[in-house]
């Protein structure tokens, strides 16, 4: 009797446990990308200029390469640089993302209250002139 139960319970837990720790390490190390549509309409009302860039790329340098690190690179997730957009890539959604930060198990904090909505738009067009490869986004 004893036996059976530990053929039978054994692996059952085991297979709840890996089962458990399988979806905590993908949620962890996969980012899944996702839209936020009702953001991705939102369009930079400030025009795309070699100023804007520039006013971008001060303020990004003082505020964000703590974690996206120099010429704003860092890893999968905090790589300004690449064509991977786990929270969206058009202008409305990054603009979000500063605005408000992300959640999730390595979340960033949102710069409402640092930034204006004019300092937001400018680095959303310097973000967007780092992209090497463009997005399916504006
Ligand atoms: C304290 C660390 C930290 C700071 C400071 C920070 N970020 Fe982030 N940022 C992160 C992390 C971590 C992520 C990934 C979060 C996630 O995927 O949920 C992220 C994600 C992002 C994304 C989304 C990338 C994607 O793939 O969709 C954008 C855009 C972004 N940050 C812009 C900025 C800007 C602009 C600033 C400065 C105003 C800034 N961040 C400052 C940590 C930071």
């Amino acid at each position: 009797m004893k036996k059976i139960v530990i053929l039978i319970v054994f692996p059952v837990i085991t297979f709840i446990f890996s089962y458990a720790f399988a979806q905590t390490a993908e949620h962890i190390h996969k980012p899944h990308p996702h839209k936020h549509k009702q953001y991705a309409k939102v369009k930079n009302p400030i025009p795309m200029s070699e100023q804007s860039i520039a006013k971008g790329r001060k303020i990004l340098e003082k505020y964000c390469t703590e974690c996206h690190g120099e010429a704003s690179k860092g890893n999968e997730k905090t790589d300004l640089t690449d064509n991977l957009w786990i929270h969206g890539d058009s202008d409305g959604e990054i603009f979000h993302v500063i605005m408000d930060g992300t959640k999730g198990p390595t979340p960033m904090k949102g710069f409402k209250k640092e930034l204006t909505k004019e300092m937001r738009w400018h680095i959303v067009s310097y973000i967007k002139s780092l992209k090497k490869t463009g997005g399916t986004g504006q």
